[in-house]
């Protein structure tokens, strides 16, 4: 497989193609955004630390049944995926109130969500990524009924592989986002997990594992990310 010319370069990882119509390369970078990329900084390690997070949880998912976009690592930090077209829509899943429920709803952090919520978000940085529901995404073609419906299972299903596997390692899975596509017809996941698109706390003391320490300023960002990893047995080399 050969890597060909850049398709696409996001806030944090850049697409290329490749002579595989069907494959695509991502490319894990150090750069760091919040707040809709009006804040972007460089962090040393952060994209092989999160090519590596992602790869590994990836493998994790795919092994219980969840179909990803995920096909190989291809070095420090880049992965080969599936090409999908991708589905404008973010699903995020709360099982704790945090961030943009707690502003919204007026909730307290740390709140206990049961049943966990799901939530859709357009994807659209300009717009600040509104939230949406069914019909909208219907009525303005960014997803069906069928693939909608397909896409909280799918979400639902990795809340469950994935709360667990956190919690074995002493940390509570707060919230996450996840974007889907189609591949051969199929609804796939894609994108990326890592500590850039979930919350995590240690279980017992609530300090915050992920990138709210970007967000807040807290610093020893990749550093809370390698030790998230390293609990859920991940050797980063
Ligand atoms: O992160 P923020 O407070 O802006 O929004 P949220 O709705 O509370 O985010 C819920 C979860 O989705 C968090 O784990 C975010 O990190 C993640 N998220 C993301 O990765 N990308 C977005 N564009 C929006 C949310």
């Amino acid at each position: 497989m050969e890597k060909r010319e850049a398709l696409y370069a996001g806030k944090a990882k850049s697409v290329y193609l490749t002579d595989d119509p069907d494959r695509l390369v991502l490319h894990f970078r150090d750069d760091t955004s919040a707040f809709d990329g009006q804040r972007v900084e460089s962090l040393a390690r952060k994209g092989m630390v999160n090519n590596t997070f992602n790869a590994f949880i990836m493998g994790k998912l795919q092994a219980a049944g969840i179909p990803t976009h995920f096909d190989s690592q291809l070095s420090d930090t880049e992965c080969v995926v599936k090409r999908l077209d991708m589905i404008p829509v973010e699903c995020v899943v709360r099982n704790i109130a945090a961030g943009g429920l707690v502003k919204r709803l007026g909730v307290e952090e740390g709140s206990e969500l049961n049943p966990p919520t799901f939530e859709l978000f357009l994807k659209n940085d300009a717009l600040h990524d509104p939230m949406i529901n069914e019909s909208l995404a219907e009525t303005f073609g960014w997803a069906t009924p069928e693939q909608l419906a397909r896409m909280k299972t799918l979400t639902f299903q990795v809340n469950d592989v994935l709360k667990r596997l956190f919690l074995d390692g002493g940390m509570l899975l707060v919230d996450y986002k996840l974007e889907f596509g189609v591949f051969k017809g199929e609804i796939v996941l894609g994108d990326e997990f890592s500590p850039d698109g979930c919350r995590l706390w240690d279980a017992k003391t609530r300090e915050k594992m992920d990138k709210d320490r970007f967000r807040q300023g807290l610093g020893g960002v990749i550093e809370a990310y390698e030790e998230v990893g390293r609990r859920i047995g991940i050797d980063f080399g």
